[in-house]
């Protein structure tokens, strides 16, 4: 059984990314944390997330409005989160680095340094469609950054079930250019 394999590993720790770290990633957090709770697994991992830039932390900004009208339509439950900024301690402390768009990856290495352990991903790169996910907070299609999210999570998870040797993170990507 794939769920009792991944229960006899070492909690994994995930920290999504996104630049305000008040729609995308706090969705991916909630949404994870309740994929993971349905499969019985919620001891098994720490997910939390973050933000490139830190002028949300500032204004102690929480959840956006979008994103919980979102979470709470599709019935995944949520706590409140404050946006908080990304720490370069943060690169040592997680497992998985999973940013929703290209731009969020090379911040990110601007905070954390070069991703020399290949922890650094794009939530959709573990899909059969490697993109970005749009920000809602300029497109406001909440409703399209829920299904690419949705999508990412499941991927992810299988990932974990079975890691593909074929998936390289962007980092790995970019200095094989
Ligand atoms: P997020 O969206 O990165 O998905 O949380 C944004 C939220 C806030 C801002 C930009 C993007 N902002 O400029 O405050």
């Amino acid at each position: 059984m794939p769920d009792k394999d991944m229960l006899s590993m070492a909690k994994i720790k995930v920290l999504f990314v996104c630049l305000g770290n008040i729609c995308r990633s706090p969705m991916a957090q909630f949404v994870l944390r309740q994929m993971v709770a349905q499969k019985g697994l919620s001891e098994r991992f720490e997910i939390d997330s973050a933000a490139t830039e830190n002028y949300n932390e500032l204004c102690h900004a929480g959840i956006h409005h979008g994103t919980r009208a979102m979470l709470k339509n599709r019935g995944v439950p949520f706590e409140e989160h404050y946006s908080r900024c990304l720490r370069p301690e943060d690169y040592a402390r997680f497992d998985y680095i999973l940013a929703m768009d290209e731009s969020n990856v090379r911040e990110i290495t601007r905070i954390t340094g070069p991703d020399i352990d290949g922890k650094i991903f794009r939530l959709l790169d573990f899909s059969n469609r490697p993109r970005d996910i749009e920000d809602p907070w300029y497109t406001g299609d909440f409703a399209a950054a829920y299904r690419d999210i949705d999508e990412g999570c499941r991927a992810f998870l299988q990932y974990l079930h079975r890691p593909p040797a074929k998936i390289l993170s962007c980092s790995s990507l970019k200095s094989s250019v």
